[in-house]
């Protein structure tokens, strides 16, 4: 039998990747792979920061959920949100990991003040 190669996980839209063993959570293999998911329950399933969706088509590289991540995102598990503290890594995946809400406010403001300038040169 061939040795397991440990499982790849990619983070969009980064591109960073990490490899892991079959069953750690998206979380560890975020920070393995130095990507910043919000966190501050410690990965309790209590503040539900840690929302990623995992790819259409790749729901079976990660383990299905269980009863307390049902109960925290009821039917939102259906568009493919999984908290990244209680998703473990099944097979090779690639998840996407949404825009920090700071930096998402950031980049807002300066896309604003572009478009201000461009009003000004019209
Ligand atoms: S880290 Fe808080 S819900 Fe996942």
């Amino acid at each position: 039998m061939k040795p397991h190669k440990g499982c790849t996980v990619i983070f969009q839209p980064s591109g960073r990747q990490a490899t892991v063993s079959r069953g750690v959570s998206v979380l560890e293999a975020a920070r393995k792979a130095g990507v910043n998911i919000a966190t501050r329950c410690g990965g309790k399933a209590g503040c539900l920061m840690c929302k990623v969706t995992v790819e259409a088509g790749e729901a079976s590289a990660v383990q299905p959920p269980g009863d307390v991540e049902r109960r925290k995102l009821g039917s939102t598990l259906n568009t493919g949100i999984r908290l990244a503290c209680q998703a473990a890594v099944w097979s090779d995946v690639t998840v996407q990991v949404p825009e920090d809400p700071l930096k998402a406010a950031v980049r807002r403001k300066l896309e604003a003040a572009r478009r201000g300038e461009e009003d000004e040169l019209w």
